[in-house]
């Protein structure tokens, strides 16, 4: 089987580039927008510039904020509603990845009636949506350049992963200006997330010569420039950075795979409602320790990558080197504990893991991971990162 490398048609990234957004969708021949964007932003002054710049070039827009963290099923519903009482053509997403998961979840909806759940797993999608130009303001879930969303199903309490070729956006505006507003712990929440995907990407069973220099060119642009962009948030050369590396992290995840970590933390964020991003971070050090001896010269290759390591070290030395920074880098990012994140409650935390570990590993993720683990390793593996 030959490998296949999925992208959106354009990427345009840069400081200032937002602006550019009106133009691309002119150029897909749209007339009737949706503006699916961030609440942080529904009032920011290049919204209104981008609405404006729409309607000379003879595009009607209308605003849809009504959607939350990590989206839902009814946040879909409203949005597709919108999307057909406004006789939109094209999607205009705005925001985090929680902005663009939700965009493309609305536009796939509009297409194929029904409930969203009848989208879960992969290739489920029959006819593709409309146009959607993707303009993240986190540097984190590189979802403006993946085949994925992760949309909640509020009825079985699952986060349900939905990947499909036609979700990929048309078109990319990566402009990292739109990042300074980042507060210190969504800088590193989306950070380590970003961070995740590269790692995941390069060690996962479905790595390909394609996918490996971008998965590594993103986690060295991290290991270089998150910490700067954590301590000094207005350092415009580490926020272009980031950005660069979240989407060259979402290129290569979805043209690879993710693995165990987010396999894990899917359940585990929707449990215990901790953010995405966060709830990666706090399993990222123990599975990777997990995990290496599965792959050994590959997250050698990573640690090396990044000069934590030489040559003349040995692949085991290589791979302590690796976790030991991830552990150090959480310490320094202030990421808490997974008890923290818990609010302490072992016992409630105790009753869930069965529960978290079989979602895990339904999910399809940890099938990629360089160990795959038995259930009871997952609990154990929920355990010790407590
Ligand atoms: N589609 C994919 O490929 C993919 C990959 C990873 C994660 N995800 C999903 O993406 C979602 C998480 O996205 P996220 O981590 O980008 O966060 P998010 O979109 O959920 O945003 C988190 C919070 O930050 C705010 N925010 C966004 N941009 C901001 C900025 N520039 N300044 C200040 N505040 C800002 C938002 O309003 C929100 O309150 C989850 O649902 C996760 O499952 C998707
Ligand atoms: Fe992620």
């Amino acid at each position: 089987m030959g490998i296949r490398f999925d992208s959106p048609r354009a990427i345009v990234t840069g400081g200032g580039c937002r602006q550019q957004a009106g133009e691309l969708l002119v150029s897909l021949h749209a007339e009737r927008s949706l503006i699916v964007v961030d609440p942080f932003f529904a009032a920011a002054d290049f919204v209104d510039e981008i609405r404006a710049a729409l309607s000379r070039a003879g595009v009607a827009s209308e605003l849809f904020t009504d959607f939350q963290p990590d989206p839902t099923d009814q946040n879909v519903l409203a949005g597709s509603a919108q999307f057909s009482r406004f006789r939109a053509d094209s999607i205009l997403a705005i925001g985090g990845g929680s902005a663009l998961d939700v965009a493309k979840i609305i536009g796939a909806a509009a297409a194929n009636p029904g409930p969203v759940s009848q989208f879960q797993g992969y290739h489920r999608i029959s006819k593709s949506g409309p146009p959607l130009v993707a303009v993240p303001t986190t540097a984190g879930t590189g979802s403006e350049a993946t085949k994925v969303a992760v949309i909640t199903d509020t009825n079985r309490n699952v986060k349900m992963m939905i990947l499909d070729p036609k979700l990929m956006p048309t078109a990319a505006v990566v402009d990292y200006e739109l990042t300074f507003s980042m507060p210190k712990p969504l800088t590193a929440h989306v950070g380590v997330d970003a961070l995740t995907h590269g790692i995941e990407a390069y060690v996962s069973r479905k790595a390909n010569p394609l996918t490996d220099p971008v998965a590594l060119s993103s986690i060295s642009k991290i290991h270089a420039n998150l910490r700067n962009a954590w301590t000094d948030p207005g350092n415009g050369n580490a926020r272009e950075a980031m950005s660069l590396a979240a989407l060259q992290g979402g290129l290569a995840f979805t043209n690879s795979s993710v693995c165990l970590v987010h396999g894990m933390s899917r359940p585990l964020g929707l449990m215990f409602r901790l953010p995405h991003g966060l709830s990666n971070s706090v399993l990222l050090p123990t599975v990777t320790r997990f995990s290496w001896p599965g792959a050994q010269s590959r997250y050698a290759e990573i640690a090396r990558a990044v000069n934590l390591a030489s040559s003349k070290n040995s692949d085991e030395i290589a791979c302590n080197a690796l976790v030991d920074w991830l552990d150090q880098l959480n310490h320094d990012l202030e990421v808490p504990r997974l008890r923290e994140c818990c609010g302490g409650d072992r016992d409630r935390f105790h009753g869930l893991l069965p529960k978290m570990a079989s979602d895990a590993l339904e999910s399809g993720s940890p099938q990629n991971n360089p160990v795959v683990p038995a259930p009871e390793q997952i609990v154990e593996l929920f355990e010790l990162a407590w």
